[in-house]
């Protein structure tokens, strides 16, 4: 049994979405992704930190959901900035539960359990949203949802799961960065950085949180393991 975490997945079976925009290194990505995964067990789970069907809706975002829940473990999905698909959670649980999808669950306005820890996360927060509409009001409803979540731990260690990284070279989330602190969680994996963008990715200690990227082009498609 072990906890792995995996962004990114950004799969497409029903949709032609070229991956090359995110730089070389993504060929034949759904075929290694699938090899990582099939090394996994039914009791592992893994928590896929955001992007992680190109499907605008349910239909088209069927087929990657088949694949996903083909492999083995438990998956928790958190939001991704490319998620269109996503809907209210009694929506998607729906939409799992009618198509016979039993292993993925939602990672979002919620907690869950592994071993002795809490689960959390949210999308988050990066600069990129500075540029859009309304962005003030977005910032402090994921730092809400976040909070939320943080708050549901009820006195577990925390392990948080982000879609966008709150800290990058030359940018700090604040916001979110404090809450991280103030809840004392442990680690925070997040995805969303691809091709050259990976080294300007801050891992590590920072402050009391040990920060990794886990994009799935960063892992060479291959699930982080977190903790047995
Ligand atoms: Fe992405
Ligand atoms: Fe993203």
């Amino acid at each position: 049994m072990a906890l792995y975490a995996i962004g990114d997945l950004h799969l497409g079976l029903s949709v032609n979405k070229p991956m090359d925009v995110f730089g070389p290194g993504w060929d034949r990505h759904v075929e290694r992704l699938r090899d990582a995964f099939m090394k996994l067990h039914d009791d592992d789970l893994t928590v896929l930190c955001g992007d992680t069907s190109w499907g605008i809706d349910f239909v088209e975002s069927l087929q990657d959901f088949r694949l996903i829940d083909s492999f083995p473990g438990r998956k928790l999905l958190v939001k991704g900035n490319h998620d269109y698909w996503w809907n209210t959670a009694a929506k998607m649980q729906r939409f799992f539960a009618e198509n016979g999808i039993t292993t993925i669950d939602i990672l979002h306005n919620n907690c869950h359990t592994y071993g002795d820890y809490a689960l959390c996360g949210t999308r988050g927060w990066f600069y990129e949203e500075d540029q859009k509409p309304h962005n003030e009001k977005v910032l402090k409803r994921e730092v809400g949802r976040l909070e939320a979540s943080l708050q549901l731990a009820g006195g577990r260690p925390i392990l948080a799961f982000l879609h966008y990284p709150p800290l990058y070279e030359g940018y700090r989330c604040g916001e979110i960065l404090e809450k991280l602190e103030a809840y004392h969680v442990a680690q925070c994996c997040y995805g969303h950085l691809h091709g050259y963008t990976h080294r300007r990715a801050i891992q590590g200690r920072y402050g009391t949180v040990d920060y990794s990227l886990v994009s799935a082009d960063y892992l060479r498609f291959v699930p982080k393991k977190i903790c047995d």
